[in-house]
């Protein structure tokens, strides 16, 4: 009797700890690395069979602050233009480093409309490649982004953690545009095109320690705590340079470090579906996973945004009109599966 007693305490106080942990890693507390995020009531993470990753989902910390404007003039490499740090921080006039990279912005991309709709191109930036903690938004089909538009506008296209500002900013922005304002985003971002490899897909069995350092972006702690770390079941995508990323220039480049084996592992699953364990990916969005028709382009984005989309999918938050045609293929995908899938992805040329 005393012994059951003894090993039902022991059971209860190492549930407790398993319990601490899964909430510790969905809220991305491990190693003080992230901060809390607050979880869409509506995902099932019971559904998904593991909790959101921190490093898929990055939180500002709890004590950020953006550093304060001094007046100082900013500079990025190859551009003659200035902005300062609150010009750069303007919702309704995104910096414009290189004009030259893109075409005349419409009002939509380029002011938005006060107060709520923030200018599309302030997220996504002028030329609509977008970042880590958002999604690319140029050369998409048009009857997909129509009905991205649509599903966040009706609700049926949420995060797993909502209330992270790139995604209620997005919500946002976007519920009050009329179709006009819309159209008109979605013919200067089908004029954009992503054509060159921003992401530099890598294996390594050790990564730079990181941390959220604003802009909900993680990148490799310099100073107090610098070193390396396992990579362990992660992924870690950081800027080339975190600081002229914050600053918005869009032709920094990103470098996504994934365990070693995944870039295969993910080739096969998406090119031949594992054996029944997924659907091959090629059938629907092509060989080359440049999309067909209205079947979005997957290849070259974002690791970790490309993975959020398929945890968004599994868990249910993501249940827009399309979304049933991704059911099954998430199904069944382990963390594991997922960060092989979107290593080889993203490891593909856009
Ligand atoms: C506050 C930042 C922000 C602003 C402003 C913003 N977006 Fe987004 N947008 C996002 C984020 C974050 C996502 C990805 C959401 C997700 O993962 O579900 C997104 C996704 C999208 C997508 C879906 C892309 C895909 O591949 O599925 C479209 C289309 C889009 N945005 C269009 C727009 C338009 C048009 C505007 C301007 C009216 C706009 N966005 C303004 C942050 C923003
Ligand atoms: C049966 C056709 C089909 C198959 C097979 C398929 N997809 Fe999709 N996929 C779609 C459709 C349709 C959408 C748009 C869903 C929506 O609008 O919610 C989509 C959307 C996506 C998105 C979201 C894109 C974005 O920009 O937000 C990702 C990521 C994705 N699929 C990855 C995959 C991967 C990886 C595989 C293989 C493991 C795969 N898909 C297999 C049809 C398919």
């Amino acid at each position: 009797m005393k012994n059951l007693g003894r090993s039902a305490i022991v059971i209860a106080v190492a549930l407790v700890a398993m319990a601490a942990i899964v909430a510790a890693q969905a809220v991305g507390q491990v190693n003080g690395i992230s901060g809390p995020a607050k979880l869409n009531p509506k995902a099932n993470i019971s559904a998904a069979g593991f909790p959101p990753p921190y490093w898929a989902y990055p939180v500002n910390l709890p004590d950020y602050a953006a550093p304060p404007d001094k007046g100082e003039k900013m500079r990025v490499p190859n551009s003659n233009v200035t902005y300062t740090l609150t010009q750069i921080r303007d919702f309704f006039s995104p910096p414009d480093w290189h004009p030259g990279d893109h075409p005349a912005m419409p009002s939509i991309v380029g002011q938005g409309r006060k107060p709520q709709v923030w200018a599309c191109g302030y997220c996504h930036l002028p030329v609509g490649w977008g970042k880590p903690e958002n999604a690319n938004v140029a050369g998409l089909p048009e009857a997909y982004f129509m009905q991205q538009v649509a599903d966040f506008k009706n609700g049926s296209r949420r995060g797993t953690v909502p209330d992270i500002l790139p995604h209620s900013g997005m919500v946002a922005a976007i519920m009050p545009t009329t179709d006009a304002e819309v159209k008109q985003a979605y013919d200067y971002f089908a004029k954009t095109k992503l054509t060159q490899q921003r992401y530099t897909v890598t294996e390594s069995a050790t990564v730079p320690k990181t941390r959220v350092q604003g802009s909900w972006v993680l990148a490799p702690i310099h100073g107090d705590g610098e070193g390396m770390e396992p990579i362990g079941q992660r992924i870690i995508e950081v800027p080339n340079d975190p600081v002229l990323t914050t600053l918005r220039d869009w032709r920094i480049g990103f470098t996504t470090y994934v365990p070693p084996g995944s870039i295969k592992k993910g080739e096969a699953l998406v090119t031949t579906g594992g054996n029944g364990k997924t659907v091959q990916c090629t059938i629907c969005h092509g060989n080359d996973l440049r999309g067909i028709g209205p079947v979005p382009p997957i290849a070259g984005r974002s690791a970790i945004s490309t993975f959020r989309q398929l945890y968004d999918f599994k868990d249910g938050a993501r249940h827009g009109a399309w979304s049933q045609m991704m059911q099954p293929v998430v199904k069944n995908l382990t963390l594991d599966d997922m960060i092989a899938i979107v290593a080889y992805t993203s490891s593909k040329l856009p």
